[in-house]
């Protein structure tokens, strides 16, 4: 009898341990006080259920409720997202709008809290609007959960040495201020406040700059530093040439410039849940169909930018059968428009993902697109090209991705190939994604302008003066009850 009541409680223990465990809840959304994000988030991971055995009925069961106190005792305001990535993982995405204490976050499956949930916070936890920073730098990039080496900063910087960003700001504007072609903004920090002046005729793209280093500086106090960031996508500083200092969201082979993450992919970390729709995480639930059932051809949709694209459309009415490729927009080659349209409506990105390959082809520089194509599932047929995005060089060909060549001549044979070793297609595709979610979520993004900053504060030596025509650019007046800093803490000696 007592044998008997032993087995059955071990029984039941084991029965309610493995249903605890078999799924998993990570990331940096789990901790809300220390990693403020736009929208935070984290995953969940049926880890028994896989796209195969996936039913929307997963969906349906799994709820998540995010609860909070206002600094006036109501509730505070949260919106949750969850996006399903029908294989058994979803993505669940929150934003707060004000200030939030006692915050919980509960994850309900068929009405049972699952895996440690509750997840309970005791503390302060900051809308992303507030502008509260942690003084000590290195501090709040390790409790952020950065990375500790960044390789393309690495050597993006390694020409840099003792700057006197005084004089290399002459140097730059000598060289580079062409208000017809080139723009760019001279950028200064100091007590960490913001201060700019931009040079040439099309500054607007200078709210990107802007909005990231003020995002960061929300968060933590950065160094005093000047900066000169490009808002042209060409890089501009030949290989040639001395290496002046610029800061570009486009590098190439040929250049100098030191690169940040493309303000594309960037206002898509900084605008999560809000004005920007298409990111990382949000294109990994958009997709409608699972790999097997996806059509097997390569799809491709984009405007005249380069020749290469003309050629693209050439070899896709050539083999209706592999590609579905057409041009949305005609500006560089109007003259050809007879010969490559008409022009086709655009298509939603999401849409791409019912197709298995997607190809990416250079625009006036690198396609943009690319964080998103990773993130997407499908496997990407990339022309080879001398212009990267701040993580290409972590990028393995036949790993991440399919390689054509620059002219593509090998584009047919690469579709076939794909074809032929679905097994193999499929698992680029899923290594795509893993790469995407251990590099390009909004928390890798501004990770990255912190360590890239950072890195560059050290190697300037000159002191930084607000210059007269230089103006003060002002966080949102949003008002927060920030928390004392502590007194006497390292940095502030
Ligand atoms: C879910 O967990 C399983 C088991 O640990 C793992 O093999 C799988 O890669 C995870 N899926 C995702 C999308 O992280
Ligand atoms: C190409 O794809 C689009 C979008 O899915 C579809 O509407 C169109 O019919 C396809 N064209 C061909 C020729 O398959």
């Amino acid at each position: 009898m007592l044998l008997e009541t032993i087995f059955s409680f071990m029984f039941l223990y084991v029965l309610s341990y493995s249903q605890k465990n078999d799924i998993i809840i990570t990331g940096p959304g789990l901790n809300p006080i220390e990693i403020v994000m736009p929208a935070r988030y984290f995953f969940i991971n049926f880890t028994h259920i896989n796209s195969q055995s996936y039913t929307p009925k997963l969906n349906k069961e799994l709820v998540v409720e995010i609860n909070g106190r206002s600094s006036d005792g109501k509730h505070c305001r949260v919106w949750v997202n969850k996006l399903d990535r029908k294989d058994g993982t979803f993505i669940v995405r929150y934003k707060i709008y004000e200030t939030c204490s006692d915050l919980s976050i509960h994850v309900y499956y068929g009405k049972k809290e699952v895996a440690k949930s509750p997840y309970k916070f005791k503390g302060t936890i900051y809308a992303d609007q507030c502008n509260c920073p942690e003084h000590q730098f290195q501090k709040w990039f390790k409790n952020y959960g950065c990375k500790d080496t960044y390789g393309q900063i690495k050597k993006d910087l390694k020409p840099f040495h003792n700057i006197n960003m005084k004089e290399e700001l002459q140097s730059i504007i000598k060289k580079y201020h062409q208000p017809e072609s080139t723009s760019f903004c001279h950028y200064a920090i100091k007590q960490n406040k913001l201060y700019r002046n931009c040079y040439g005729k099309h500054v607007g793209f200078n709210m990107f700059s802007d909005n990231i280093l003020l995002s960061l500086m929300r968060k933590v106090k950065l160094p005093d530093m000047d900066l000169v960031i490009n808002l042209g996508d060409w890089p501009l500083v030949h290989r040639k040439d001395k290496p002046l200092p610029i800061f570009s969201w486009c590098g190439s082979d040929e250049t100098y410039d030191i690169v940040m993450p493309t303000y594309d992919l960037t206002e898509s970390a900084l605008e999560n849940m809000g004005r920007v729709t298409l990111d990382t995480l949000s294109v990994q639930s958009g997709a409608e169909i699972v790999w097997k059932e996806r059509e097997p051809r390569a799809v491709w949709r984009g405007r005249d930018s380069r020749a290469e694209r003309l050629k693209l459309i050439d070899i896709a009415r050539a083999n209706p059968d592999l590609f579905n490729a057409s041009l949305t927009n005609f500006f560089f080659f109007r003259d050809k428009e007879a010969q490559y349209g008409p022009k086709q409506p655009h298509i939603s990105f999401f849409k791409f993902f019912d197709f298995k390959y997607q190809i990416n082809v250079d625009g006036t520089v690198a396609a943009y697109r690319m964080p998103y194509l990773l993130s997407g599932g499908g496997m990407i047929l990339k022309q080879q090209s001398p212009y990267y995005e701040h993580f290409y060089s972590q990028l393995v060909p036949w790993e991440h991705f399919v390689p054509v060549r620059r002219d593509l001549s090998d584009l047919v044979d690469r579709v076939k190939w794909a074809r032929d070793n679905d097994d193999k297609a499929q698992q680029i595709a899923v290594n795509a994604r893993n790469f995407a979610n251990n590099n390009l979520l909004p928390q890798n993004v501004i990770c990255y302008h912190a360590a890239l900053f950072w890195e560059w504060s050290k190697i300037i030596k000159s002191e930084v003066n607000i210059e007269e025509n230089m103006a003060h650019v002002p966080q949102p007046s949003v008002t927060c009850n920030c928390k004392p800093e502590k007194p006497n803490t390292h940095e502030d000696l």
